[in-house]
């Protein structure tokens, strides 16, 4: 949704901001244009191939960028090392870049065969086949349920560790042949893996503890006027993504039936997407993988 984040983080010439998840790098090059002349962005994206290509994407702007691979969490710290105390637009586009499902061999996609890996950053923690291997089976079962809201989340995991007594489940296909078994993929519907892969990948790479953290700490790092903006791809992010801007534009904890606010909690942000923003039907048929996108923004408020 390129045209929506410009619209939304409205960047504008000198500006100072950050894309937390540069991936391909297309919406930061939209925001190097816009900033230039005289802004700076900050990328991070935690996978150090999105970094390497980053660098070559937006080589003309070598001297306005600070490109690192690091984690979104790492941000406050980030900012600190670069001197830079208030930003004026903060973009997360959260999730796998189509460099993961497509090219980087981590077994991300139930569509091919690869090693069991999902790590967006390969330089720590510990693989999706570890946690098939090591996890028992209520625990797979938990994880598949909440991440994945599969509900044969039990039996699934049931299967698997059954398979795993007899040989180790160690690549993309296995784990998807095991997931889907004989006779449970049908034309036009979800294939049965596709949750339990989006469940595994969740887990890997600690997403919704993460972008909760995420979610704590940006918007204090705008400068008034500033903005965040977040796209989200599934119900559990996006769920975070809007609680989260909703308590920073109604922070008060007083009972709902109190005449008057005694708690003093002072808003720290308006939410700009009282209803979250969608990809149009074009885009969608352009690139599928965007269908289930939702943008969330909020501007901090200029009383702080
Ligand atoms: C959907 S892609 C971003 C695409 C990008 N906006 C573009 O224009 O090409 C998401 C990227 O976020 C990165 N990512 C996901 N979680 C992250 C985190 N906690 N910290 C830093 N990067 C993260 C992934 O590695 C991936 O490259």
């Amino acid at each position: 949704m390129p045209a929506e984040v410009v619209a939304t983080l409205a960047p504008a010439p000198g500006q100072v901001v950050a894309d937390c998840t540069l991936g391909g790098a297309g919406h930061a090059r939209l925001l190097l244009e816009r900033i230039s002349p005289g802004g700076t962005l900050i990328g991070l994206d935690r996978d150090p191939d999105a970094i390497a290509n980053a660098r070559q994407v937006l080589a003309p702007w070598k001297g306005q960028t600070h490109l690192l691979a690091r984690n979104f969490v790492q941000l406050p710290e980030t900012l600190a090392e670069l001197g830079i105390e208030r930003l004026d637009g903060i973009l997360a586009d959260l999730g796998l870049s189509l460099h993961h499902l497509e090219a980087s061999g981590r077994g991300f996609s139930f569509q091919r065969d690869e090693p069991l890996d999902m790590r967006m950053d390969p330089r720590s923690g510990p693989t999706a086949a570890d946690l098939i291997r090591d996890l028992t089976a209520e625990e797979l079962g938990r994880l598949f349920k909440e991440f994945g809201e599969e509900r044969h989340a039990r039996g699934i995991a049931r299967r698997i560790v059954a398979a795993r007594r007899r040989a180790p489940v160690a690549t993309s296909a296995q784990l998807a042949d095991l997931v889907a078994g004989p006779g449970r993929t049908r034309p036009g519907r979800l294939h049965p893996a596709t949750r339990i892969f989006m469940a595994l990948r969740i887990a890997v790479n600690r997403e919704l503890e993460d972008l909760e953290r995420f979610l704590a700490s940006a918007p204090g790092l705008l400068r008034p006027g500033g903005r965040l903006c977040v796209l989200a791809f599934h119900s559990l992010e996006d769920r975070l993504v809007k609680q989260a801007f909703r308590r920073l534009e109604r922070p008060c904890t007083c009972p709902p039936r109190a005449p008057v606010c005694t708690c003093g909690a002072v808003p720290m942000a308006r939410v700009l997407t009282p209803k979250p923003l969608r990809p149009t039907p074009a885009e969608v048929a352009a690139n599928p993988l965007a269908r289930s996108t939702r943008l969330r923004a909020i501007e901090r408020l200029k009383a702080q």
